[in-house]
């Protein structure tokens, strides 16, 4: 059987092969057979950076699931994630880890954390994610299939508009419930024994620091044309840059010298989490959500979690909302994350909310720039035109056997080259360098994009952030 590459290669003999495995987990003797079948696009162009998905609609029959049984008929609906871009750019993600660990998010840790969570507080801190439904990753293929939330009437919100208060709070609550139990279960199993894909090799805290300075660069540049209207703002920034790319630390690699080392999403903003409701949202009333989500984790990682909520706040929020709420919703994160671990029986000395304010505020740099990237990468025209032009790899089989071959040649040479401390710079500038075209269109973007962008560090800087 042949691991499709992307959704045009979906045959249904590998549906049949993949949906067969996924009954047997409930039904040993059972093999389905595929009747028809639909592919879909996944997401709109400009919503997903970094794979390609699809969904797919199945109809089929389950046989032997009773030795006496007619046949049983089912619908599939399946979300499908494969790498994304050039046979060079798929191998460049394979070095990065973030494709695997994403699957065993679906088929092991959160299934973990869960038992985890279960068995020690009778299932109060379950954690929502898509049902796993088919995984694999090997040195050829990698797909990632699991049920389609949309199937069962969950939506993504608007993301122009930000979240409003019933949702960000529910999304806070989720977030700080991920943070609680995975911290905790990290306390009492040896996480990175069991998952050494999370490992993070401690060269890439420096790449990060070197990532956030380039990209403040950009910014400083692309602001150009509002130079007189945040005169002093953009003028401290270029001068205490690297003080505050330095302040941040050793945030995103070293479990062992966080404070509260936590499984993290990543990425998690308005489009990567999904809600259900119990009424019908198809009118304008805003009805409070009934269920969430979190979706897409191809950027999981063992870090500091106030990476995650400083992340989810400035790229899922308007600052009407932060003005009015914040406070609130950090309460909410705190409280959350301090009444959860002490259930599961951790006790997280020295943290009260202070010293939590502490930690936001010595964050707020990160929260703002990646806050920014995100809100120009989704919001503006120029992200979405960017990810339409992606490459992908050659559809003539022999082509595309020869870019494999030569990408895989190459790329471990060069992965080490990079990450050599005197081509870190080069190589963070290379990677960012689509990003950088799309920030360096701040000026002819939308206005509504562009007050989001703006506001971000127009905020920042009242509050003291770019002092050093
Ligand atoms: C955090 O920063 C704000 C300024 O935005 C300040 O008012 C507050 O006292 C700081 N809190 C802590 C605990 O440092
Ligand atoms: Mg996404």
């Amino acid at each position: 059987m042949t691991t499709p590459r992307k959704g045009s290669e979906i045959t249904k003999e590998w549906l049949e092969v993949i949906l067969t495995e996924y009954e047997v987990r409930t039904t040993p003797d059972a093999s389905v057979q595929i009747i028809t079948f639909l592919v879909n696009p996944g997401a709109d162009p400009g919503n997903n950076f970094q794979a390609e998905v699809i969904k797919v609609a199945a109809e089929g029959d389950v046989r032997g699931v009773t030795s006496d049984s007619n046949n049983n008929h089912k619908h599939y609906n399946l979300f499908i994630k494969f790498l994304l871009g050039t046979a060079f750019q798929q191998q460049g993600a394979r070095m990065m880890n973030g494709h695997r660990c994403e699957l065993l998010i679906y088929s092991d840790i959160i299934a973990d954390l869960n038992d985890f969570q279960a068995k020690t507080s009778g299932d109060k801190y379950h954690i929502n994610i898509p049902e796993f439904v088919y995984g694999i990753c090997t040195d050829d293929d990698y797909v990632l299939v699991m049920k389609d939330l949309s199937a069962d009437g969950y939506v993504t919100r608007n993301k122009h508009d930000g979240l409003d208060l019933p949702h960000i709070l529910m999304a806070t609550d989720r977030l700080a419930r991920l943070h609680a139990v995975s911290y905790s279960f990290y306390k009492s199993h040896d996480f990175f024994h069991k998952y050494p894909s999370f490992t993070i090799d401690e060269r890439w805290t420096n790449m990060m620091k070197l990532f956030l300075s380039s990209l403040t660069d950009c910014f400083i540049k692309a602001a150009e044309f509002k130079k007189e209207e945040y005169k002093m703002l953009f003028s401290t920034l270029e001068s205490n840059k690297d003080a505050l790319t330095e302040k941040l630390g050793d945030m995103p690699t070293n479990p062992k010298k966080l404070k509260i080392p936590c499984l993290a999403h990543g990425d998690y903003w308005t489009n990567n989490m999904m809600f259900q409701y119990d009424n019908d949202v198809s009118t304008d009333q805003m009805f409070p959500p009934h269920n969430i989500m979190m979706i897409d984790w191809g950027n999981t990682m063992f870090r500091d979690p106030l990476l995650d909520l400083q992340y989810l706040i400035y790229t899922s929020t308007t600052l009407s909302l932060r003005k009015q709420h914040l406070e609130e919703i950090l309460h909410h994160y705190h409280s959350t994350f301090t009444t959860t671990t002490n259930d599961l029986g951790v006790r997280v000395d020295n943290w009260d909310f202070q010293d939590f304010m502490e930690d936001w505020n010595n964050t707020r740099y990160f929260g703002c720039i990646m806050g920014a990237l995100n809100n120009i990468l989704t919001l503006s025209k120029a992200g979405g035109k960017y990810q339409k032009q992606r490459g992908s790899i050659s559809s003539n089989k022999f082509k595309a056997k020869i870019e494999i071959k030569l990408s895989k040649l190459l790329i471990g040479p060069m992965t080490k080259l990079f990450l050599h401390p005197s081509m870190q710079k080069v190589a963070v500038d290379m990677m960012l360098k689509p990003f950088k075209k799309i920030i360096m269109e701040l000026e002819s973007c939308d206005e509504k994009t562009q007050s989001r962008v703006f506001d971000l560090f127009n905020e920042a800087w009242q509050q003291g952030v770019f002092d050093v």
